[in-house]
């Protein structure tokens, strides 16, 4: 009895100790373990990685952060002026470990499949090698379900998934012709790649996407380390350049300062650190996201029922991280 009511009370400590970190972290606890416990970001000095859509956002802080340590980049994107800034940003951040021929800068517009392999065999002639790819491109969505244009789903596939897709198998071919044991590819996926989010349903489905044709390249090529990391709201342009319903149309509101969000550089950091360490699949997000995060994976049957309590309009809210003066507003998307 007394044995039985001393589990009862350890199992209790257990998971009234996993709630406390779920609501205190801004990330997953492994994330969290390795940021402090796991291999240092500067241990991939003098790699070669390459990231796509680091003109802005994200992709542009995961940038700095890496150059700080000393890893050699490609930079990629359409915008050739903000990708140039960047590298100036990163040359200086590298305190003189970095030279010009370190970082190289491509435009590329990842819609454009045809000059993928093009952009990849130029990487490989100027630095001879590469060890990551990160494919973080990607345009967002606020847009009603039933009113979303079919060639909107279509185009914000092209881009969040099937160009990603086209140049990790580029990746994928050249890790195994080469040998390279260590060939690794990271995505950025988002909260949205693993719970449903409210008026975002082509970028919804498209981030889960993304979690499946990656979850099979894990385990059809166990060579091939791969690394899904999941941002929640973040500070970035993605709000601006979000897809709606129409084709050819974007969002244009730029996120609020007073929002509630991560950091880019908090973000870009956690993503490094996913980086250095290998880590499969985490998350980063502020309160209450690591809550939502881990019961929507963990207790997927709960999540329902938590998610009808918070009701929609309250979670597009946590989404978008606004505050409303009138509680009567119609919801942002
Ligand atoms: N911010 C968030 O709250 C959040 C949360 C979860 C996941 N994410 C994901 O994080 C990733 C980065 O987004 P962000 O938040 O940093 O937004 P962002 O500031 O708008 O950056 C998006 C990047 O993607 C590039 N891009 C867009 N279309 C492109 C195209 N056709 N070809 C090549 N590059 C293109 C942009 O560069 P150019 O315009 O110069 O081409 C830019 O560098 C996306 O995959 C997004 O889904 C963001």
């Amino acid at each position: 009895m007394i044995l039985l009511s001393v589990i009862g009370f350890l199992v209790v400590i257990y998971f009234a100790f996993q709630f406390l970190l779920w609501t205190v972290l801004d990330c997953d606890i492994e994330l969290f373990l390795a940021s402090f416990l796991g291999r240092p970001i500067r241990k991939l000095r003098g790699k070669v990685v390459w990231i796509t859509g680091a003109s802005s956002g994200i992709g542009r802080a995961l940038a700095k952060v890496l150059a700080t340590n000393g890893v050699r980049l490609v930079l990629t994107a359409r915008n050739s002026r903000e990708l140039e800034a960047t590298k100036q940003e990163c040359l200086s951040l590298s305190g003189g470990s970095l030279k010009a021929d370190d970082i190289l800068v491509i435009p590329l517009d990842m819609l454009k499949f045809a000059f993928h392999q093009d952009t990849f065999n130029r990487v490989i002639a100027h630095f001879k090698s590469l060890d990551i790819l990160v494919n973080n491109a990607g345009r967002s969505q606020r847009a009603e379900w039933n009113k979303i244009d079919i060639n909107v789903d279509r185009e914000l596939f092209e881009l969040d998934v099937f160009s990603a897709i086209h140049l990790s198998r580029l990746a994928v071919t050249y890790f195994e012709q080469n040998n390279n044991v260590l060939g690794q590819i990271a995505v950025t996926s988002s909260t949205a790649g693993y719970i449903g989010a409210p008026n975002s349903a082509s970028y919804t489905g498209a981030k889960h996407a993304l979690h499946g044709y990656f979850e099979s390249l894990r385990h059809e090529k166990p060579n091939i380390n791969v690394n899904i990391y999941c941002p929640g709201p973040t500070f970035s342009n993605f709000l601006n350049e979000a897809f709606v319903e129409t084709p050819g149309q974007k969002y244009n509101q730029p996120v609020q300062s007073t929002d509630r969000r991560m950091t880019t550089d908090r973000c870009a950091h956690l993503y490094a650190v996913a980086l250095a360490n290998n880590i499969g699949l985490c998350w980063s997000g502020i309160f209450p996201i690591n809550w939502i995060s881990y019961i929507g994976l963990y207790y997927p049957n709960i999540k329902r029922l938590l998610l009808a309590l918070i009701g929609t309009k309250r979670l597009q809210r946590i989404r978008d991280s606004q505050r409303y003066n009138n509680a009567n507003d119609p919801s942002p998307a």
